[in-house]
C-alpha cells in the first residue's frame, strides 16, 4: 500500500493550527515560560543517552496537542508502518524504502521473502573482509599490507561514510581513507599524489554504477593505477560496492558487494556502502552505529507522538515553516568532529523534500523542504551567529551537545559546553532594553549605543544532549534526522525518495560532455 494522499492543509488541525498562530504569534518564549513554569519538564523526553528539551520554542501545550492531532489526521501512525513493513512507499520509482532493515536484527518480509539471510551475509562479508584488510591478511598485489583507502563515489555514495569517518575519527585505526567525489581534476591530481598504488585498495560505490563523475574518477584512477602496476593488479586493489553486478563486469572488477534496490542512495551508508566506515573504524564500531540506528528506529515506531523524538523535532519544524513562514533551519553540533553533520543532513533532507509537487501529482500551495546549514559551534559563534542574535530572521536551531568529551580536556569541554548554554539562553531571552542601558552606564560606555545593544530574544532552540559521542550515539542521532525528514514528507504530502530534482543538470551534462572534454 502506498502513502495516504491528504492535502495537509484540507485537515481540520490545519486550520485550527491557523487559528491558534493568530492568537499565540506574538508570545515570547519568555513569556510562555511565565504562563507555563513546568515547560522545561513537559517539554523534554529523555532516550537512553539521548534526550531532547524543547520547551525553548514558540508554542505552548495548546500548540503541541493541535500539532499531534495534525499527525494523527495525516495518518502517520499508518504510513510510518508502511515504512517499516518494506510498502511501495517510494510510489514515483515504485520502490520500498527499507534502510531500517539493514540495522535491524529481526526478519524484515519484502515481496513474501525475508531479506534477514541477505543482510547478515552481507554483514558477515563486510567483516571479514574489512577484518583482513586491517590486520594484514589481504596484501595488495606486490605482497604490501593496504594502507590507505580511496572511496570513489558521490552524493550517498560518499557523504554518509565520510561524515560518520569525520565525525567517528576518534576511533579511527591505522587505515588512512580518502575520499573522492567532485569530478574536478584538482581533487584527483591531489589524491594520486598522496598515495602509493601498491599499498591502496579503492572502493568504486556507485548503486547503479552509472554516475557520471563516480565513472570517470573510477577510470582516471584505474588508468593511472594500470600505468604503474599493470592490468593484472586491478583486481587486488580495485572493489565496488553496487546493485548493478552487469556494469560492475563491464568494468572489470570482480569483487563487489551488493546493495538492493530497496536501499535509497542517501541512506545507503548503512549497507555495504559504509565498508569504509567498517574498514577505518572496524566492524565492531560499524556494528555499534547500526545498532545505535535500530535503537532510535524501534523509538520511533513504538513511541506515542507526544513522547517520539523524530515525530516532534519534525512537528515543530513544520509549525515554524508552515505558520511563521520560516525558510532555513541551523544544526549547531558543539563538537569539532560533527563540524560536517549539517553537510550530510542537508543531502538526507533537501535532496528528500525539495519537492513541490505533491503525492497527487498537484503543485503545492504551502511550503515544504527547508533549507538546511550550520557548523561546529563554538565556530559559529564568531561568524554567522550575529544574524541569529540580531538579524531580522528566525532561524530554529539544533543545538547538539554532548555531556562528556572524549579526551581529558575537561576544562575545554566545561567552557565549550556554557559556551552552548549561554547561546540558548542568549537567543531565549536576549537582553532588554533596561539590562542594556545599565550595562552600557556600568562599562561607562556611550549610551547612544542602546539601540545596538539590545537583544530581543525569544529566538526558537531544540537542545539535544547526548551523554558522549559514539558509534552508538552517532547512529541514534543519524537516524533520529532520518525520521524527522520521513515524517515531514509525510506531513507535506509529498514523495521523499525520488530525486528526480538533480536528473535535468545530469542530462545537460551528458549532452555538453563533448564541448567540456
Ligand atoms: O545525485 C543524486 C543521486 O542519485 C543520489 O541520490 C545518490 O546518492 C547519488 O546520486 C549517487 O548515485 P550512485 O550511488 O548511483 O552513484
Amino acid at each position: 500500500m502506498p502513502l495516504h494522499k491528504i492535502d495537509p492543509t484540507t485537515t481540520v488541525a490545519w486550520s485550527k493550527l491557523k487559528e491558534h498562530f493568530e492568537t499565540i504569534k506574538d508570545t515570547t518564549i519568555d513569556e510562555f515560560f511565565r504562563k507555563e513554569p513546568l515547560r522545561s519538564e513537559l517539554f523534554n523526553v529523555e532516550l537512553n543517552s539521548l534526550s531532547l528539551d524543547y520547551s525553548k520554542n514558540r508554542l505552548d501545550s495548546k500548540t503541541l496537542e493541535l500539532l499531534l492531532s495534525f499527525a494523527k489526521e495525516m495518518k502517520l501512525e499508518e504510513s510510518i508502518e508502511k515504512l517499516f513493513k518494506g510498502n511501495l512507499i517510494n510510489e514515483t520509482e515504485n520502490r520500498a524504502v527499507l534502510h531500517t532493515a539493514l540495522r535491524s536484527s529481526e526478519d524484515v518480509y519484502f515481496e513474501g521473502k525475508n531479506i534477514r539471510p541477505d543482510i547478515e551475509s552481507v554483514l558477515t562479508d563486510i567483516k571479514q573482509y574489512s577484518d583482513n584488510i586491517i590486520n594484514g591478511n589481504i596484501k595488495g598485489y606486490t605482497g604490501k599490507n593496504i594502507t590507505d583507502i580511496v572511496n570513489i563515489g558521490i552524493g550517498g555514495s560518499d557523504l554518509g561514510p565520510q561524515i560518520v569517518i569525520d565525525s567517528l575519527r576518534f576511533y579511527k585505526n591505522h587505515i588512512k581513507t580518502h575520499f573522492i567525489s567532485n569530478i574536478d581534476g584538482d581533487y584527483i591530481y591531489d589524491l594520486l599524489n598522496e598515495i602509493n598504488p601498491e599499498t591502496t585498495l579503492f572502493i568504486v560505490v556507485s548503486k547503479t554504477f552509472k554516475t557520471q563523475e563516480t565513472m570517470a574518477n573510477a577510470k582516471s584512477i584505474r588508468k593511472w593505477f594500470i600505468g604503474l602496476l599493470g592490468k593484472e593488479a586491478v583486481n587486488t586493489h580495485f572493489i565496488a560496492v553496487s546493485a548493478n553486478k552487469e556494469e560492475v563486469n563491464k568494468f572489470g572488477i570482480e569483487k563487489t558487494f551488493p546493495i538492493w534496490d530497496w536501499v535509497g542512495g542517501r541512506f545507503s551508508m548503512w549497507s555495504a556502502v559504509g565498508l569504509s566506515i567498517s574498514l577505518s573504524i572496524g566492524f565492531d564500531n560499524f556494528n555499534k552505529m547500526l545498532e545505535g540506528a535500530n535503537y532510535m528506529d524501534k523509538h520511533f515506531r513504538q513511541t506515542p507522538f507526544k513522547n517520539n523524538i523524530p515525530v516532534l523535532l519534525s512537528l515543530i519544524s513544520i509549525w515554524y515553516n508552515n505558520f511563521f513562514d520560516t525558510d532555513s533551519e541551523l544544526v549547531l553540533p558543539y563538537s569539532q568532529y560533527l563540524e560536517r553533520l549539517p553537510i550530510y543532513l542537508q543531502q538526507i533532507s533537501m535532496e528528500s523534500n525539495g519537492k513541490s509537487i505533491d503525492r497527487t501529482g498537484h503543485k503545492v500551495s504551502y511550503q515544504t523542504g527547508n533549507i538546511v546549514w550550520g557548523g561546529a559551534g563554538t565556530n559559529a559563534q564568531h561568524a554567522f551567529m550575529q544574524l541569529l542574535h540580531q538579524g531580522t530572521k528566525i532561524i530554529p536551531t539544533d543545538f547538539i551537545g554532548f555531556k562528556n568529551s572524549l579526551h581529558q580536556f575537561n576544562d575545554h569541554h566545561r567552557e565549550l559546553m556554557s559556551n552552548y548554554n549561554a547561546q540558548i539562553k542568549a537567543l531565549t531571552y536576549g537582553k532588554n532594553k533596561q539590562e542594556a542601558y545599565l550595562d552600557l552606564k556600568l562599562k561607562k560606555e556611550n549610551t547612544n549605543l542602546l539601540p545596538h545593544k539590545i537583544f530581543e530574544g525569544n529566538k526558537p532552540t531544540n537542545n539535544i544532549m547526548i551523554d558522549k559521542l559514539t558509534p552508538y550515539t552517532l547512529g541514534m542521532l543519524l537516524a533520529m534526522y532520518e525520521h524527522k525528514v520521513f515524517v515531514q514528507g509525510v506531513l507535506w504530502n509529498i514523495f521523499s525518495f525520488d530525486q528526480f530534482g538533480v536528473e535535468l543538470g545530469k542530462e545537460l551534462a551528458y549532452r555538453s560532455e563533448p564541448d567540456i572534454v
